[in-house]
């Protein structure tokens, strides 16, 4: 098939179907397995671990007792690993017969009796990434139809064993075959993880019609490199990917590896405050049934999660990086407010930092600052207020900023005036978080 052919394909299953079931007006919370559990399938010498149905009722009864669940951590999500070699005598994917014994569906009834959703991991290709059977053109129908049929609410359709022209038609026909089952199904795309993560190669506009969300960038691995690399290739492509974002079309820069073994406490503060920035999918890859105090405040952390989730969904952006190794990140939110995040890439010692708002390009007017991982508030800012924060090295300092209308009860512009007080956030925060 010539390149314009497939285009011109691609333009008719484009204007047949729009992934607008709804879902995931706020980026995606929950657990998945891959990060923490990768494809660990010796349920004889690693029982605990291995990926098998055990392991995703422990997480999902772990999402409703410790208090995930009321937070918005909802999705429970099987990754590659979890199906039998061979599909069944009518062609649909079957999953291990020694692993998963009571099968998908089962699986669903229980998670969903827990008010709690399942997904599940599927390949565009001849194999998934670990050689697991995949999904071709071909079986794209009755793969949707099946994961319909045991009651999955959401799919990360994966990419590998494909060549780009596959892709091109395999992920925007799965996205139809999803809507046509007429069950509701969050849509995860890697596909532009496949072709480079950027424009021309990756057509945006066209993904947030078709996706809910896409990995755009390689795997996140458990170490604060790799958050960093990650961190560092969504802010300097953020021209191309930051206005792809928004409710129901989200940027994926893949899990949350906080409570493995890779972060500090200030390194993981620092992935929770950039995922909120970044607006990201907030869905944890770590043991939820050995997770300790710090990380567990930190992924619960009321704002930081109230920031991720603002109604407004537009995606933050990083704006300075100081020769010092000292990076600014900012996100408009709901009611005129704003997150600010000051990173810290040294690895020296905590570092002062002096600055304004009005530095930030942040208008004239009156402001106060709730810091997100203390609790404290600082009032009284305005514009050119100096002030100095200690920024501990690979770690953040997170704010949460109204604008504090003392005039009156609106803004310059006549919108709600918006205090602290009236910020539909819970505070305090427990001692630590
Ligand atoms: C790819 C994906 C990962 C994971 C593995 C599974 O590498 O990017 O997130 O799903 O495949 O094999």
């Amino acid at each position: 098939m010539g390149p314009l052919a497939v285009t011109q394909l691609l333009a008719l299953i484009s204007l047949t179907v729009a992934m607008d079931n709804g879902l995931l007006k706020t980026p995606p919370m929950g657990w998945m397995a891959w990060e923490r559990f990768r494809c660990d399938i010796d349920c004889k010498d690693d029982p605990e671990n291995c990926i098998r149905e055990d392991l995703f009722r422990d997480m999902a009864d772990r999402l409703v007792e410790d208090g995930w669940k009321e937070l918005g951590y909802e999705y429970v999500i099987i990754d590659d690993c979890w199906m039998s070699m061979l599909r069944d005598e009518h062609g649909r994917l079957q999953p291990d017969p020694f692993r998963f014994p009571g099968g998908i569906a089962k699986l669903a009834r229980y998670i969903h009796d827990r008010g709690l959703k399942l997904g599940i991991y599927a390949d565009m290709g001849t194999h998934t990434c670990m050689g697991f059977p995949g999904t071709t053109l071909d079986t794209i129908n009755i793969d949707a139809q099946t994961f319909a049929s045991w009651g999955v609410d959401y799919l990360k359709f994966d990419g590998c064993s494909s060549n780009p022209i596959e892709q091109m038609l395999g992920y925007p026909l799965m996205s139809k075959a999803l809507n046509a089952t007429g069950r509701p199904m969050a849509y995860s795309c890697s596909w532009p993880v496949y072709v480079g993560g950027l424009p021309p190669k990756v057509n945006y506009s066209l993904l947030g019609d078709i996706c809910h969300l896409w990995r755009n960038y390689v795997d996140i691995q458990d170490s604060w490199d790799s958050v960093q690399g990650i961190v560092e290739w969504f802010s300097n492509n953020q021209d191309d990917l930051q206005p792809a974002a928004g409710p129901g079309r989200w940027n994926d820069p893949d899990m949350l590896i906080i409570g493995n073994f890779g972060l500090s406490v200030d390194q993981a503060r620092a992935q929770m405050a950039l995922w909120a920035i970044m607006a990201a999918p907030l869905i944890m890859s770590n043991d939820l049934r050995n997770l300790d105090n710090s990380a567990r405040f930190i992924l619960q952390n009321k704002v930081a999660v109230a920031i991720n989730q603002d109604s407004m969904g537009i995606q933050g952006r990083r704006l300075l990086q100081e020769k010092n190794h000292i990076e600014v990140y900012w996100r408009p939110l709901s009611h005129s407010a704003s997150a600010l995040v000051f990173l810290s890439r040294r690895t020296d010692m905590p570092s002062l930092y002096h600055t304004s708002l009005a530095k930030l390009k942040y208008d004239t007017g009156n402001y106060e600052a709730y810091d997100v991982f203390t609790g404290s508030t600082v009032t009284g800012l305005n514009a050119t207020t100096q002030f100095t924060l200690s920024i501990n090295p690979s770690g953040v300092v997170m704010w949460y900023l109204g604008i504090y209308a003392d005039m009156g009860t609106h803004t310059c512009m006549g919108f709600p005036g918006t205090t602290l007080d009236k910020i539909d956030m819970p505070r305090p925060l427990p001692a630590g978080g």
